[in-house]
């Protein structure tokens, strides 16, 4: 199958790495960098951005599309799912069913789109009963994306995210927002307890249920690359990946 698999930036290669390990097809990825963070843009924006990316991917005759990115889940996928006839498969429906496996308590680090949202609250709270505490962990993205070179700004925003976790000992943190898996050991080494942290994109590797191809291919496309973008690319499949830059119209 053709699987087209999208996100603002980074965080979307992650969740590919992931569920291509398990699941084979001809994928094509677009991420958009240039015009990362979308968590801090309106809901009227990412609607805008997805339609052109949609529309992108749309050209390699995508079968089966996975929506990498929580934010634009959080604030576009009815419209996408009402504007396109394609199955629209949600980062965000995958975190809530890994979370429901769970129990107790949850932190939800998302951007700040996807707090204001509530989805995951909403979601996780309509089925189960349990404090749900969203934080919205603005700094990260932004970080990431500049290949975490960083260091001091990393370390200074995960003690000030994880300062609720290491203070009420909240058993699940929920990553909601596909560039954190990227940064999980990071949040693993300030963790002073024990948490089991939700990766959505785990769980969505075990719920592809299209055919499989023969072998993997990766198309990969972003709007903006950068020497961290390849970086962080390379770091994440653990090998040279070739990246093409292209513009959205
Ligand atoms: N990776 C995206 C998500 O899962 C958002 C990052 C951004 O703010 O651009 O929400």
């Amino acid at each position: 199958m053709k699987v087209g698999v999208f996100d603002s930036g980074l965080g979307g290669l992650n969740v590919l790495n992931t569920i291509s390990q398990k699941n084979k097809h001809d994928y094509y990825f677009l991420g958009d960098s240039l015009r990362a963070p979308y968590g801090d843009r309106s809901s009227e924006e990412i609607r805008k951005f997805s339609t052109q990316i949609v529309e992108f991917l749309a050209e390699f005759g995508i079968d089966h599309y996975v929506v990498a990115c929580n934010t634009i889940c959080a604030t576009s996928l009815d419209f996408l799912r009402e504007k396109y006839r394609y199955t629209f498969l949600s980062i965000v429906d995958m975190g809530v069913l890994e979370t429901l496996k769970t129990k107790g308590d949850v932190l939800v680090l998302a951007t700040r789109r996807t707090v204001e949202t509530h989805v995951y609250k909403n979601r996780i709270q309509k089925n189960s009963n349990r404090n749900v505490k969203e934080i919205a962990a603005v700094k990260l993205v932004p970080i990431i994306e500049n290949g975490m070179e960083d260091r001091k700004s990393l370390s200074d925003a995960l003690d000030e995210y994880l300062n609720f976790a290491n203070k009420n000992k909240t058993p699940n943190i929920l990553l909601g927002c596909t560039h954190f898996p990227i940064i999980k050991d990071e949040i693993e080494k300030k963790l002073k307890y024990k948490a089991n942290i939700i990766d959505p994109a785990e769980y969505l590797k075990d719920h592809m249920d299209f055919e499989q191809s023969k072998k993997n291919n990766l198309h990969l496309f972003m709007t903006s690359k950068t020497i961290q973008t390849q970086k962080t690319a390379d770091q994440i499949f653990e090998k040279k990946v070739d990246i093409e830059q292209v513009s959205l119209k």
